[in-house]
């Protein structure tokens, strides 16, 4: 069940609201991290007893005061009365400081670990998760909701605590002293227990409709902002205003209905307490008026119901508060507890380093297990050192080869070996750092040039990015910028032209020195000039490894080893540039095509 529900929201499919895990198992879990630090929390909470039980105190030296100082005439002992309540409250005072300093530290700290294992198994999961989830739902998981738990912990378990201890020292103490009233006094708390449990649900569906009315905000801002040329050159800025508004309305909304609950509560609750102050003065008058209480007692006991009243109107609060944490603490370990598609085996072997001998034994694949299949069949050697091109209509699957390759997916049929080791038996990072890849998209970070083209290789010299860039090209346009190497180029290499940002690209992948190399289109976005440079950049790149070229512009690939030509997931004709002319099969077409004469 649990798996079946992690598969639908990894699919991406509509959260499943009629699945709740229990709220207990939730927390139960989560005291786990808090455990972690178990030795704070235990200062922390043992200050809690002490402070609970001074507060019991005080009502007690009250009734001293009216029972015994006062009709014995005792002045004598009002400044002794006197130094022991400042003596109290200055404990308090201490005690509520090493409290509160306790249990954030607890809190902050579980909240760090949660927010960096979460990171951790975000960094962890395959490909085709993030294809299925949307940035800004991931983004609310790791801020919202954990921001969420942190205000549980470093605030509001504290006082569940000790709310709750007080609370109980308190029962214990008025039972002793007068059950009868006691009972009359808990009279109301069946009801106010089942208010609570009614309005906690409500309030549990309210949150999780909030939380994903965030993550909506969050979509829509990531997506527009990261896209917005795309709305300025469809002059749709109204259009994304409108949208925009619409999501903060249902943000509004879902805002409100918690606030409407909430406040429905609260006067609830309070209206329960002043019945139970009814009762007790009505009853504890009589009792006073018959002699069977004194004053001083009467005294104290309201005192005390105002002590509990305090705790059982913090209840609701809390109620409010643990269900809001507990919609957060369903979000984060369901992220927690999707597994990676594509996972390591426990056994998983360092790959050692690779000649560069790649099989792909009867392979199929398709995206998601339902579709229909991308790759067919596919059975295809390269040797150590040999360039193979693969060529085909867009859609026919080159990139996918490209990627089952890399292993960000895995076959659902047949193997794929290099230098004769399944790629599912060797650790991802291995098999991947001996592998570099150009592709059609360059990916660049919000860092400078120098930063960009070193990723990855920690320690990297500046001497031996700027020889990289050099030979890639790179070098002539990255002196003109402003501050040169250290220039940030924004947001995905925003401030660069794509020519720009393939020739950093390739500048990357020379500086990683993969013993095979796969460059997915990587010319595509060159103007005819720098693709000439390129090229150049390219022969050399491509000396002395293995490589899969795919390029749509056939000129870049007639010097292969080996050409392959793929329709529908299917290879149809493989051999060189001049085979393949010579069959005039597919190839000799798309060549004509792109060549006429
Ligand atoms: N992440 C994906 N999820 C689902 N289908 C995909 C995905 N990527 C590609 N496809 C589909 O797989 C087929 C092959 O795509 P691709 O390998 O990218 O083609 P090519 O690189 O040859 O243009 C296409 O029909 C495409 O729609
Ligand atoms: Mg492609």
């Amino acid at each position: 069940m649990q798996a079946n529900m992690i598969r639908k929201i990894a699919e991406g499919k509509d959260a499943p609201l009629e699945l709740k895990p229990s709220v207990f198992l939730l927390y139960g879990r989560f005291f786990g991290y808090i455990w972690q630090h178990r030795f704070k929390l235990i200062i922390g909470s043992s200050t809690i007893f002490v402070l609970s039980f001074l507060q019991v105190l005080i009502p007690q030296i009250t009734r001293y005061v009216i029972d015994n100082v006062i009709p014995n005439k005792r002045f004598d002992l009002i400044p002794w009365v006197a130094l022991t309540i400042v003596l109290i409250s200055l404990l308090q005072g201490g005690l509520n400081f090493v409290r509160t300093y306790m249990m954030s530290l607890v809190g902050q700290q579980t909240i760090y670990d949660v927010r960096n294992e979460l990171y951790q198994h975000l960094q962890s999961l395959s490909m085709s998760f993030f294809e299925n989830q949307r940035t800004g739902t991931l983004m609310a998981r790791l801020t919202q909701d954990v921001d969420a738990l942190e205000k549980l912990v470093t605030t509001d378990v504290v006082e569940i605590v000790a709310e709750t201890f007080t609370f109980l020292v308190i029962v214990i103490y008025l039972f002793y002293a007068d059950w009868k009233l006691t009972i009359l006094i808990l009279l109301t708390l069946p009801i106010m227990v089942y208010l609570t449990q009614f309005f906690g649900m409500q309030m549990r569906d309210s949150y999780r409709e909030l939380q994903l009315q965030g993550a909506a905000i969050n979509n829509h801002l990531q997506e527009t902002l990261s896209n917005i040329k795309l709305i300025k050159s469809s002059a749709n800025e109204e259009g994304e205003i409108d949208r925009f508004s619409q999501i903060n309305q249902k943000n509004m909304q879902a805002n409100l209905r918690t606030v409407q609950l909430w406040s429905a509560f609260a006067p609830i609750i309070d209206f329960m307490n002043n019945l139970g102050h009814i009762i007790i003065l009505a009853y504890g008058s009589w009792e006073v008026m018959q002699s069977k209480m004194s004053i001083g007692e009467l005294t104290a006991f309201l005192a005390y119901l105002n002590q509990i009243n305090q705790p059982t109107k913090r209840f609701s609060k809390i109620i409010n508060v643990l269900q809001k944490g507990a919609t957060a603490l369903e979000r984060v370990f369901e992220t927690l507890d999707t597994k990676p598609e594509v996972a390591e085996k426990e056994d998983a072997i360092i790959l050692p380093e690779i000649k560069g001998h790649i099989q792909f034994e009867n392979v199929d694949f398709a995206y998601n297990n339902s579709g229909k299949n991308v790759i067919n069949d596919l059975n295809l050697e390269i040797q150590p050192g040999m360039t193979v091109a693969l060529v085909g209509a867009s859609g026919a699957g080159k990139t996918t080869i490209a990627n089952l390759a890399a292993r960000f997916y895995d076959p659902i049929q047949g193997k794929i070996l290099f230098d004769g080791h399944d790629v599912r038996d060797v650790t991802l990072k291995s098999l991947r750092g001996q592998m570099g890849i150009v592709s059609q998209e360059t990916l660049l970070l919000h860092a400078s040039i120098k930063e960009n083209i070193g990723y990855g290789k920690p320690g990297i010299t500046d001497t031996e990015i700027e020889v990289a860039a050099k030979i890639a090209h790179a070098h002539e346009f990255i002196i003109e910028l402003p501050d040169g190497y250290d220039t940030i180029i924004g947001d995905r290499g925003m401030k660069l032209s794509g020519g720009q940002r393939q020739r950093l690209a390739i500048a990357r992948a020379l500086i990683k020195n993969p013993s095979f190399l796969i460059l997915d289109e990587a010319t595509s976005s060159l103007d005819t000039e720098s693709e000439y440079l390129i090229q150049q950049a390219l022969q050399k790149l491509l000396q002395n490894r293995t490589c899969l070229v795919i390029a749509h512009r056939l000129s870049t690939i007639q010097n292969a080893d080996m050409i392959v030509v793929l329709e529908q997931g299917k290879i149809i004709e493989t051999g060189t540039h001049s085979e393949l002319i010579a069959i005039s099969g597919r190839y000799a077409y798309l060549h004509s095509m792109q060549f006429p004469q």
